[in-house]
């Protein structure tokens, strides 16, 4: 008997309800071990803030943000060793151009040297943000970018340069509908903002995935009727792309057009919409640290307003580095070549969403209401369903309060993403202004964690939500009226 007909008398390996990760550990960290009243202390210290917790003394999981705390593969680390720290023209720099290019299209990185530079590194997402909206801001006054859902820091270099940051959140966006792009832009909303004042909107901005958004996908029929709506008005499109990859794996798997497209021809039709993107690769990058800038050479923006790119490219000099460094370390970069080659294969996206939904769905069976479906990054916990039935009102800041007695009590840190960080306080009129969204976000870091470690996150929160009554709200002790308050801020219990 062959062993393949012997194969046909079992089930088939994908059928049994248990796979292994595509991956094994190639190294560890020990974590040291500390006690619910040690964190407590330290919490009491640092103004009940998440962020200003030593992340040596987390012992759960630290679900603060996905962002730059990616465990890399081995072929990255071997990477890192090879990567060269010239002044000009280091060998990453090539590989990495090469890989941009298969990776978003060869029109995003022109010959350096050249081809009039339109390919810029930074050193993370939100410097390729300033260097492009500081050039923006000076194109007209009163100027509105709308976008499907700005992340902070990109509402705020829109803002710090002068223009209003406009979020355009899909209709159902907090139902519990079983549509899986939730995180498309409002289309109507934008076909209406650009009849009535298109001069103002210098261009219009889709986050792939939205992060603000509960990190819904895009879909792509959404992609394409944002850049035709725009287009018709003559207006540039741009991604925020920071998870261009995940997003391409729910259109593969969601949309009935795609299936069986293989995810880089998935990336190559998005990025095929867009004049330019900003990116963090502190996510899809599956890196440290990193970012960027890309404006396609023969785009609209390109066309729109020329000698844009230049400036740019004196930014870059200024503020960050040589243009074939720009603010990175060689082996930094040499690391992002071999990660951008890693994000788009279909068994570690097909791994890390699974994992992210199978969390949410142990949230979900715990009866935590969280954003659903889930997105490709994180969960997203729905902080006034969380607190419903119990005295918690919005200038409480029950998501903050969330945060920190679930860090004190049972070591895992997660970040408020609502009233707090998204809202702000009006000092004329002496109160807060409210934002369209509450949660509390778990953001899962990238081939780090195992499902144990997300169990125990869930059976917290069911611990917290079975006692939600004695959960106090938070007074702002410090920072109420600051910009970026939520970084900053220090709070007590009430
Ligand atoms: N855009 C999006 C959609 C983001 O999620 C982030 C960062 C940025 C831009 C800025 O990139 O951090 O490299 O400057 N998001 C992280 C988070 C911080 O936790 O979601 P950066």
């Amino acid at each position: 008997m062959s062993f393949r007909s012997l194969l046909k008398k079992f089930p088939n390996e994908k059928d049994l309800a248990s796979r292994p990760r595509p991956y094994f550990n190639h190294s560890v960290e020990m974590k040291k071990i500390f006690t619910a009243e040690e964190r407590a202390d330290i919490l009491q210290k640092v103004g009940l803030n998440v962020f200003f917790f030593p992340s040596e003394m987390i012992t759960g999981c630290d679900l603060l943000s996905d962002s730059g705390v990616t465990t890399m593969t081995n072929e990255q680390w071997a990477a890192l060793h090879v990567g060269d720290e010239a002044y000009g023209s280091n060998r990453g720099y090539f590989l990495l151009r090469d890989q941009i290019r298969t990776t978003f299209g060869d029109h995003f990185f022109n010959e350096p040297g050249k081809e009039a530079p339109n390919a810029f590194l930074f050193h993370q997402g939100r410097a390729s943000e300033d260097a492009l909206f500081t050039q923006i801001g000076g194109f007209g006054s009163e100027l509105v970018i709308p976008s499907n859902g700005h992340f902070d820091t990109t509402g705020a270099n829109i803002e710090a340069n002068g223009m209003t940051a406009l979020n355009l959140f899909a209709d159902d966006l907090s139902s519990n509908s079983a549509n899986h792009f939730k995180g498309n832009m409002n289309v109507e909303r934008l076909r209406s903002l650009l009849a009535e004042s298109a001069d103002r909107v210098p261009l219009v901005y889709l986050t792939v995935t939205n992060n603000t958004a509960g990190g819904q996908p895009v879909s792509m029929a959404n992609i394409k009727e944002v850049a035709e709506v725009a287009h018709g008005y003559g207006i540039p499109l741009f991604f925020d792309a920071c998870r261009f990859a995940e997003n391409a794996w729910f259109i593969q798997n969601h949309e009935a057009k795609y299936k069986g497209k293989e995810i880089d021809a998935i990336v190559r039709e998005m990025f095929g919409s867009v004049d330019g993107f900003t990116i963090s690769y502190k996510k899809d990058g599956l890196v440290n640290m990193g970012g960027g800038l890309f404006i396609r050479n023969d785009g609209l923006f390109s066309k729109k307003y020329p000698g844009v790119a230049e400036r740019i490219l004196d930014y870059q000099i200024l503020k960050e580095g040589h243009p074939t460094y720009g603010g990175l370390s060689g082996r930094d970069i040499m690391a992002l070549a071999v990660g951008l080659k890693l994000v788009t294969k279909g068994e570690y996206l097909a791994h890390r969403i699974s994992q992210v939904r199978e969390f949410g769905e142990g949230m979900r069976r715990a009866g935590i209401p969280i954003i659903t479906p889930t997105g490709g990054h994180a969960v997203y916990v729905d902080v006034n369903k969380f607190f419903e039935g119990t005295d918690m009102k919005p200038d409480d800041f029950g998501g903050v309060s969330l945060c920190a007695v679930l860090l004190g009590a049972y070591g895992h840190r997660a970040c408020e993403l609502g009233y707090f960080t998204f809202g702000r306080y009006d000092r004329e009129r002496k109160l807060e202004v409210v934002p369209e969204v509450n949660f509390v976000r778990f953001a899962v870091p990238r081939l780090r964690y195992e499902r144990e470690d997300l169990d125990a996150v869930v059976q917290a929160m069911k611990a917290l939500h079975d006692n939600k009554d004695v959960i106090p709200g938070v007074r702002v002790a410090y920072g109420r009226e600051l910009s970026l308050r939520h970084f900053k801020a220090r709070f007590e219990f009430k």
